[in-house]
């Protein structure tokens, strides 16, 4: 490719909307756990709670009556389904476009994934959602996809009909909203993740959120070795919450820090929602190229862009022209949905595959799933498949300059002038 006519040499800043923001506070939060030499969140010579009040903050700041932090997101979507009692027979709906973690702990668990179409706006459709379930349903996994939210009120109406909870994964729109209301607080449980791509981060780090008690309790005992805790202790009786834990407890430095990340998370989202706003208005208009529809522009964190074209082709095509400028944030170049790794269902090759971390080939030979017989290899969701094809996707970094911004315009009108 030639290099001359480039419109930036180096890359857009780094995607990472929460860490882009790390400062004093955070030395700060980290020094004072060090210090007290109390790293273990429920107890230790001096212990600080930091985790407990990172809890405490995050919930009111979502909604929930409860909130639970673990040490990913991954762990928090495991902790969260087995406190739904997900197991072997069910079935867990889950749209095309979502990340592996939440096919990991349905099939950990025993349960089958049933993929789900995503619409327009990249997140699952309501439409499609109530033709996959079936008997065996147990569970509606809603992805509050690339930044902004689903369409709760029409997802919701879908899941009351057949009485069916929704587990929200808000892992890539902490301080989203929907219609006002924070995401996360409209289902059974909604969960987090705290990893550096996130616009709060504390490196690794999850959350689970919900208003009710018992699921609260469950996923409290999982979530750590079983067993409920009463001022930091266990309490090793038999009873409804005497369970199998999964060991994901946050520990008190990342608790401290995601108290700090809180608290500038509405200036992380505010940045990114500013040069969004700017770059969406330098490119509005242009024959060929539309935006991802959004179930509530007010309710999207802004931490991508998606752009949909006339076809497969020219979008990759349009791709590569982003990335022969630079139009891409530091690490991660400018691409293809479909290509965007395992975000991707027809990408998850332990998935398509069926594979099994047992020699037996548990969960898909279990006699209680022998219903749940289904295909996940490209092809499966054609609708999806199609949309994913034809469409971009790039990160809008939480600190670009105005100058970042203006390249990216012209970025993108160059590659729409070559390409449409
Ligand atoms: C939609 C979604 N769910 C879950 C996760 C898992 O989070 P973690 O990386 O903290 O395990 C991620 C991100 O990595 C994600 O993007």
């Amino acid at each position: 490719m030639k290099k001359t006519n480039q419109i930036r040499k180096r890359p857009l800043p780094f995607e990472f909307p929460g860490a882009n923001f790390y400062g004093r506070e955070e030395e700060a939060a980290v020094l004072r756990v060090v210090r007290a030499k109390s790293p273990f969140r429920y107890y230790g010579p001096n212990c600080g709670f930091e985790v407990d009040h990172l809890e405490e903050e995050f919930a009111r700041a979502v909604g929930t009556k409860y909130a639970l932090a673990l040490n990913s997101g991954t762990q928090a979507l495991a902790t969260a389904m087995a406190a739904l009692g997900i197991g072997p027979g069910a079935e867990v709906i889950v749209p095309a476009y979502m990340w592996i973690s939440i096919v990991a702990g349905i099939v950990r668990l025993g349960a089958i994934p049933v993929l789900a179409d995503i619409d327009d706006s990249f997140t699952l459709d309501p439409r499609r959602l109530e033709r996959r379930i079936t008997r065996r349903t147990r569970l509606i996994v809603v992805v509050h996809m690339s930044g902004a939210p689903a369409n709760m009120t029409a997802i919701l109406k879908v899941a009351r009909k057949h009485k069916l909870p929704v587990l929200e994964d808000c892992a890539q729109c902490n301080g989203g909203s929907f219609k006002g209301q924070k995401v996360s607080s409209f289902g059974a449980m909604g969960i987090y993740s705290l990893q550096l791509n996130k616009n709060m981060t504390t490196g690794e780090g999850g959350l689970i959120v919900t208003n009710s008690t018992h699921l609260f309790r469950r996923a409290s005992a999982i979530h750590d070795l079983g067993y409920p805790r009463i001022g930091g202790r266990l309490v090793i009786k038999n009873g409804p919450y005497a369970l199998w834990g999964f060991g994901g407890r946050l520990n008190e430095i990342a608790g401290a820090i995601g108290r700090v990340q809180l608290k500038k998370l509405p200036k992380v989202v505010a940045a990114m929602r500013r040069a969004k706003a700017q770059i969406k208005k330098g490119i509005r208009g242009i024959p060929g190229l539309s935006f991802r529809r959004l179930n509530d522009a007010r309710g999207d964190t802004a931490a991508f862009l998606i752009l949909m074209l006339p076809d497969a082709e020219r979008a990759g095509k349009f791709a590569r022209a982003l990335n022969a400028d630079n139009i891409f944030a530091g690490m991660s170049p400018t691409m293809r949905v479909v290509d965007f790794g395992m975000h991707v269902y027809s990408n998850i090759h332990s998935l398509v595959d069926k594979h099994s971390n047992a020699p037996d080939g548990f969960p898909w030979t279990l006699p209680a799933n022998k219903h749940s017989v289904y295909r996940y290899a490209k092809g499966a969701l054609p609708v999806s498949d199609a949309l994913m094809e034809r469409s971009i996707i790039m990160p809008i970094p939480s600190v670009m300059t105005p100058r970042d911004i203006r390249d990216t315009v012209t970025g993108i009108r160059k590659a729409a002038a070559a390409v449409l």
